[in-house]
C-alpha cells in the first residue's frame, strides 16, 4: 500500500531515502518519515505530514551524513494521516516502519502495558513489542523482531533499526512485498523495486514468513522459525526511463500515449499470424490439461476485473463448451462457492500484490484448482504463488489509474482463451480472425489515440462541468462502460455509474436530467440497432450524450460523436476503451485535480 525504503552502506543514508521515497510515492502518500543514525549511535528522526516535499523542506534542515537509515510513505489505515501517526514509529530505542495491518494490535497494546503510545497506528504496538523482547540490547534485534511476530496477527512488510546498533536493518514480511537490493558495500530495502533502480540491478525477493539481518556486506535470511533460507538474488528487469515522465506532464497521459509499445510487448513472441494461432509459454499447462478445461474463473478487483469481464465475453465467443465466470477477489474470497474439478483459474492483478486477489488466489489452490496468472509485476507475490502465468509485460505503471496495463490484461487473456481453443480443436476459420486482430491492435491503438486526442480533450472540457456520468453499452461494450465509469470516477470526482443499456428502462432511466452526461459505446455489430435505440430512449429525455462508435455513417442527433477510424472491429470495444482514459484524463486536468495521485487510494491494495 505504502512505501518502504532501507540503506545500509557507505553514502549518505538520506539522499537514497528520500529519493526512493520520492519513486514510491505514488503508492501511498498521506504523510512520510525517515530516520537515520550516527556512528555515536544518534537517531535523527523526522517526519511530515501530506506530501514528500513536506518531508524534504523538513530534512533540508536536519541534513545528516549517517550511512544507515529507513524511510515509510504512509497510506493511512489507523489513525488520521499526521506527523504523530507517520512512520518511522519510535520505542525506546527501536525505529519502525511498516506496510500492512497488526490485526491484534489491541490485545497486544493492554499487554505492553507499561509502554506509552504516542501515535494511534498499529504498527506503534509493534515497535513497543519488539522494543520489549530486545531489552535495549540484550538480546540480538533479529531475534527480538522474530518473538514479536511469532505474536502478530495481520499483514506486515517491516523494517527495523536499533539505534543501539548502527550497522544492521532487520526486515520481515507477510503479506507485504519487500525487496532487498544488493549492491557494492551496500545494501538496499524496498517495497518496489522502482526504488533501487538505477542503485543496483541485483535483487533477493523475501518470501511470507522471511526475515533477513541486513548489513552493508551481508544478508542473512531466515524463516519465522530459524530455518535458514538460500536466497535467489533476481535480475531487477526495470530501467529509469521507464519510471520517469518522459517529456509528459503526468505519468497517466504518459501511460496512456505507450500502449501501442506496451502492447507490443505481451504480444512479444506470443502470435503467430500466418498459422493463425497464438502461442503462450507460460500457463505451462499440457495439450491434454486444456482440453479438460470446462470452465474459466477469472479473478481480479478494479480494472483488473473489468479487464477479465470484457475477456469473459470474447472467450465465450469462440469456445465451445466452457463456462467463463468473473468475480470481484473481496466478494469470492468470502463465498461459499462451488468449484468444479475442470476448472482452471485466471489470476488478474497488474501489481501482482492486491490483498483480496491474493486471498482467493490462495483459497482457490486450497481446492486443488489450477491457478494462472495474468500480471504485471515481475517477482511479485501473486506471480510466484500461482502454478503458471502470462506476464503481461506493460512495463512500470505508475500513475494510479489503471490504463495500459487493462488493455493487455485483456488482450492476454484472450489470448489464454486461445490456447484452449486451439487445443480443443477448434476450427482455425474461428479463431483466425481474433488471432489477426489482436496481432493489428499496437499499430490501430498507435492510429486512434492519434486520431481521437485533441478533440478528446476539446470535448473533456465542455463535460468538466458535470458532477454525474451515466457510462452506457452492451455486450462486449458494457464491461468497456464499466472500466470508463471507474476510470472516470477515480481521478476527476465524478459520480460516474455504468450501467448495460438493456438495463436503462429497469431504473437507471429516471436519472436522467441536467445534472448528467452520458457516453454511450456504439460499435459496430449485432446489437448496434438495438444500442441505437436505446440512445434514442436518452435522448428524448433531454440527455446530454457523448456518444463513441466506429460506425462511419452514424448520425443520431447527439450532443458529441468521437468516430474511431479502425480495420479492428471484434476488438473495437477495447479501443473505444482508449478514449474513456483521454475523457478522465483531460477532464481531470480541467478540473485541476492531481491526475496521478487522487485522493484516498493507492496504487497497490494491499491490505483488505
Ligand atoms: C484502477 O484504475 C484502479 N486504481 C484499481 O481499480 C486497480 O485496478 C485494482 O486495485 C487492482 O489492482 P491490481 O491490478 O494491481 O491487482
Ligand atoms: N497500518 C499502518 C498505519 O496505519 C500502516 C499503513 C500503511 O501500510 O501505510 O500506519
Amino acid at each position: 500500500m505504502c512505501g518502504i525504503v532501507g540503506y545500509v552502506g557507505e553514502k549518505k543514508a538520506q539522499d537514497f531515502l528520500i529519493s526512493g521515497l520520492k519513486r514510491l510515492e505514488y503508492r501511498g502518500y498521506d504523510s512520510a518519515g525517515i530516520v537515520t543514525i550516527d556512528e555515536d549511535k544518534n537517531a535523527t528522526l523526522v517526519r511530515a505530514k501530506g506530501k514528500i516535499k513536506n518531508l524534504e523542506e523538513k530534512l533540508a534542515k536536519e541534513k545528516r551524513d549517517d550511512k544507515i537509515g529507513i524511510g515509510h510513505t504512509r497510506w493511512a489505515t489507523h489513525g488520521e494521516p499526521s506527523e504523530r501517526n507517520a512512520h518511522p514509529h519510535q520505542s525506546g530505542s527501536i525505529y519502525l516502519v511498516h506496510n500492512g495491518i497488526i490485526e491484534n494490535y489491541k490485545e497486544l497494546k493492554q499487554e505492553l502495558g507499561k509502554y506509552e503510545f504516542k501515535s494511534e497506528t498499529d504498527s506503534e504496538v509493534l515497535a513497543a513489542l519488539i522494543d520489549s523482547f530486545y531489552q535495549d540490547g540484550k538480546y540480538p534485534l533479529t531475534n527480538a523482531v522474530v518473538q514479536a511476530l511469532k505474536l502478530v496477527k495481520g499483514t506486515y512488510g517491516i523494517a527495523v533499526v536499533s539505534a543501539l546498533n548502527p550497522d544492521e536493518i532487520v526486515v520481515a514480511r507477510s503479506g507485504s512485498p519487500l525487496i532487498v537490493g544488493v549492491g557494492h558495500n551496500e545494501t538496499l530495502v524496498a517495497s518496489d523495486a522502482s526504488a533501487i533502480v538505477g542503485h543496483t540491478k541485483h535483487a533477493i525477493y523475501l518470501n511470507d514468513g522471511e526475515v533477513a539481518t541486513i548489513k552493508k556486506n551481508s544478508i542473512e535470511i531466515k524463516t519465522l522459525n530459524a530455518e535458514p533460507v538460500s536466497a535467489k538474488v533476481e535480475e531487477i528487469e526495470t530501467n529509469l526511463a521507464a519510471i520517469q515522465k518522459g517529456g509528459y506532464e503526468h505519468f497517466l497521459l504518459k501511460e496512456i500515449m505507450e500502449q501501442p509499445e506496451s502492447l507490443t510487448e505481451t504480444l512479444r513472441g506470443r502470435v503467430r499470424t500466418e498459422e493463425g494461432i497464438v502461442h503462450l509459454g507460460g500457463p505451462g499447462l499440457t495439450e491434454a490439461e486444456l482440453r479438460k478445461i470446462k470452465h474459466l474463473i477469472i479473478v481480479g478487483c478494479g480494472t483488473a476485473y473489468h479487464a477479465g469481464l470484457l475477456a469473459s465475453y470474447y472467450i465465450e465467443q469462440f469456445t465451445p463448451e466452457i463456462t467463463v465466470e468473473t468475480v470481484i477477489a473481496s466478494e469470492y474470497r468470502y463465498r461459499q462457492a462451488y468449484i468444479p474439478e475442470d476448472a482452471v483459474a485466471l489470476i488478474v492483478s497488474q501489481s501482482g500484490e492486491t490483498a483480496d486477489t491474493l486471498a482467493c488466489l490462495r483459497e482457490i489452490k486450497k481446492q486443488g484448482i489450477k491457478t494462472i496468472g495474468i500480471v504485471n509485476v515481475i517477482g511479485s507475490t501473486i506471480a510466484r504463488e500461482v502454478d503458471g502465468g502470462t506476464y503481461v509485460h506493460v512495463g512500470p505503471e505508475i500513475s494510479v489509474a489503471s490504463t495500459k496495463a487493462f488493455t493487455s490484461q485483456v488482450i492476454a487473456m484472450v489470448m489464454f482463451g486461445l490456447t484452449i481453443a486451439q487445443a480443443k480443436g477448434v476450427k482455425k476459420s474461428v479463431l483466425r480472425p481474433y488471432v489477426l486482430e489482436i496481432a493489428e491492435m499496437p499499430e490501430e491503438i498507435k492510429k486512434v489515440l492519434g486520431n481521437v486526442k485533441d478533440e478528446v480533450e476539446k470535448i473533456a472540457k465542455k463535460y468538466a462541468k458535470y458532477e454525474h456520468a451515466i457510462y452506457l453499452g452492451r455486450d462486449t461494450a458494457y464491461p468497456t462502460a464499466m472500466e470508463g465509469a471507474l476510470k472516470l470516477k477515480e481521478i476527476s470526482y465524478v459520480d460516474a455509474n455504468a450501467y448495460a443499456f438493456g438495463e436503462l428502462k429497469h431504473g437507471p432511466l429516471a436519472l436522467v436530467d441536467d445534472r448528467f452526461f452520458e457516453v454511450a459505446f456504439l460499435p459496430e455489430g449485432a446489437l448496434y440497432e438495438k444500442a441505437v435505440s436505446n440512445v434514442q430512449e436518452v435522448l428524448a429525455r433531454g440527455g446530454h450524450v457523448l456518444a463513441v462508435t466506429n460506425v462511419e455513417e452514424f448520425d443520431l442527433p447527439v450532443e458529441n460523436v468521437v468516430k474511431i477510424t479502425t480495420s479492428i472491429e471484434i476488438f473495437a470495444p477495447v479501443l473505444m476503451n482508449l478514449v474513456s482514459q483521454l475523457l478522465a484524463y483531460y477532464m481531470t486536468v480541467a478540473k485541476g485535480y492531481n491526475v496521478d495521485q487522487p485522493r484516498n487510494l493507492a496504487k497497490s491494495v494491499t491490505v483488505e
